[in-house]
Formats: structure tokens, sequence, C-alpha cells
């Protein structure tokens, strides 16, 4: 039986992921290279679509992949890739784009949001095509699942959608996919507004922990976390969001359950969970941010690892959009 196949990507919006996209996404992406084919890739197309500073965003796909291998992304067990290496993603998006519904591409939450913040004029209609783009990633590779977090649903929504329309109409070429939403998913919460989801947008400079942050400074912020009221060190994600919160990561980083944790800690102040946690959070990052800086001082090594990828990458996309072509009724080219 080969194994079921997943596929997911992440933009490189960042200098650094953060704890949210660690514990929320990237995790649970490695845990999965054990047991599925897996394909990850960074999604450079997709930050194209709001403004960007073009040598920014190649600096931060360099750093996101060796960020990846850092926190355990395995190149021979998944495979690895950048977006835009593959000119499939945008050939299949232009297909996608012609079997989205205008009406549709408007009620997609996503870009609802950000045309009412900046206006139909600021906003591109690269960011109005976004999920058709996101539907080619998807579909060019047949994945069974697809984990994403629960914000992206809706845009799996449409995958199955566009999957279920190109077979109608052209006959049958995909199984539409599942999103695999990450339930058990940690949702990592500011530092200083435990009210809040840890976010690269939203969060002060205090309020989250970026993997390449200096760690001294991260558990400087864990030490200055915002606590709750009381003392009691218990998980009680209503009444004490930023305890639970600080309980969260520590049950993710040193490997134990939040309830060995609480029995540890029992007696014992907020002052000792942080400090403890600050600890464990150096020792935890420290070995990534220096695999890290190993990786980015050889760029020929990632570029090898990327090319690699973008190879094994090509074998499925190439037939896949070969098939959709034929379906459709494009010309195929004399050879
Ligand atoms: P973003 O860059 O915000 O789109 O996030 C990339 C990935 O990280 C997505 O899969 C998100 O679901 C996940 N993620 C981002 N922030 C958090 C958070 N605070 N807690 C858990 N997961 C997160
Ligand atoms: N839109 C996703 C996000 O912001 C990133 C993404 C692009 C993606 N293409 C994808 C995720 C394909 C899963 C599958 O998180």
């Amino acid at each position: 039986m080969p194994r079921p196949r997943v596929l997911s990507g992440i933009q490189p919006t960042g200098e650094s992921f953060h704890l949210g996209n660690y514990l929320g996404a990237l995790r649970q992406w490695i845990a999965l290279q054990e047991t599925h084919d897996a394909f990850y890739f960074i999604a450079d197309l997709h930050a194209l679509t709001i403004e960007h500073d073009p040598k920014l965003l190649s600096a931060r796909t360099r750093a996101s992949v060796a960020q990846l291998l850092a926190v355990g992304l395995d190149p021979d067990r998944a495979t690895l890739f950048v977006q835009s290496h593959l000119p499939e993603h945008a050939e299949l998006c232009w297909v996608m784009q012609c079997l989205t519904g205008f009406g549709e591409a408007s009620r997609m939450v996503q870009f609802k949001d950000k045309s009412a913040k900046q206006g139909s004029d600021r906003v591109s209609v690269g960011l109005f095509s976004y999920p058709s783009l996101q539907a080619a990633d998807i579909l060019l590779y047949r994945p069974q699942y697809v984990p994403v977090g629960e914000d992206q649903r809706q845009h799996l929504e449409l995958t199955r959608d566009l999957a279920q329309r190109f077979n109608s109409r052209f006959g049958t070429v995909f199984t539409p996919p599942e999103a695999y939403i990450l339930k058990d998913a940690a949702k990592i919460y500011d530092l200083q507004e435990p009210g809040a989801k840890m976010s690269k947008s939203a969060s002060s400079p205090a309020g989250i922990v970026e993997l390449l942050d200096d760690p001294k400074a991260s558990a400087k912020k864990i030490r200055s976390a915002v606590t709750d009221t009381g003392r009691e060190i218990v998980y009680d994600p209503e009444n004490k969001p930023g305890v639970s919160n600080l309980l969260v990561i520590y049950s993710a980083l040193a490997g134990r359950t939040v309830g060995e944790l609480e029995a540890d800690y029992q007696g014992k102040g907020y002052g000792d969970l942080k400090k403890d946690l600050g600890e464990v959070l150096i020792e935890w990052v420290t070995p990534i941010r220096e695999q890290v800086r190993s990786y980015l001082d050889d760029p020929a090594e990632l570029d090898k690892i990327l090319s690699r990828g973008a190879e094994r990458a090509r074998e499925v996309a190439a037939g896949t959009l070969a098939t959709v072509y034929d379906h459709v009724g494009l010309l195929a080219p004399a050879r």
C-alpha cells in the first residue's frame, strides 16, 4: 500500500517563524513525514499578492527553508520545494481561475477582510485569485489530505468545489482532497495579550517568540509574560489564559503532559514556571538557531536540497498538468 499523500505550504512572510507557526503547524508537518508521502513547499508566489520588498522575499524564502530543515523536516523523507520553482503552479492556476466564479472568489473571507481594510483599488487581482492558486498548488499533487489551520478551511472547500467542477465538466481527474484541520494542534497566544493569537501582524515584539531571536531575549519575554490573578498553576484557559498558554508551550517543548507539569508546580509560583520555561526554551531553540545559521552559511547545500525537491515535485506536477491540459482541450505541442 502506498502511503497516503499530504501536501501543505507556508508563506515566507517573516524573518523568522514563531512559536505559533511551529507548534500550530510545522510540528505536525514533521510528524506526518513519518507516516505519509509528504509534499511541503514555500508559497513564495502567494507572497507576491501583497506589497513586498524583492530582496527581503528571496532572503525570507531561504530562511524559511533553513528553518523547516532545522526543526526536523527531512528532505529524504518529505519532498521540500519552492512554489515558484515549478511553473506548473502558475499554469494550473490559470485553468483554476477560469473555473472559479467571480462571485465565489469575492466571498472568500481572507480577500473580503483585506479589501475591506485597504479598499478595492489597493488590493491586487493576485490577491483576488489567491485561492485559485492555492487550489492549483493542491490539485497538482492530488493529495488525500491537506494539513492546514482553521483559517484555511474556506480555501480548502473551494479547492474541493473546483476539483468536482473540473471533473464534471472535463472528466474525472481529481479526487477532492480533505482538509486535515489540525484540531489538536496547539493554538499559541500572545505572551502579552493571552486573549489574542500569537501573530506576526498583530503581536507586539514582546508578545511573540521568534525562532531566530536571541534565545536569552526570548527567555526574558517568557519571564515577562502576562500571567493571571491567583497563584495556582493549573490549566484553565478560560480563567487563566496566560498560565494555560505557558503550560501548553512548556508541554510541547519539554515533551511532558500538562498534567505532569501541573503536578510538578503544585505549591510553586508563576515566577518558577516562567523561569523554568525560559530555560527549556533556550535549550530547545539554541541548536535550532545554530542549524539555521549553518544552512544559511551553505547556500549551495540549500540549493541542492531545493533542486532535488523541485525535481521530485515536478515528476508529479508535470503529469497532472499534462492530463489537465488534455482534458480541457488544449492542443499538445508537437514533439
Ligand atoms: P501564518 O503565517 O499566520 O499564515 O501561519 C502559518 C501557519 O502557522 C498556519 O498553518 C497557521 O495555522 C499557523 N499559526 C500561525 N499562528 C499561530 C498560532 N498563534 N497558534 C497556532 N498556530 C498558528
Ligand atoms: N494559504 C496558506 C496560508 O496562508 C498557504 C498555502 C498556499 C497553502 N498554498 C497552499 C496551504 C496549499 C496548504 C496548501 O497558510
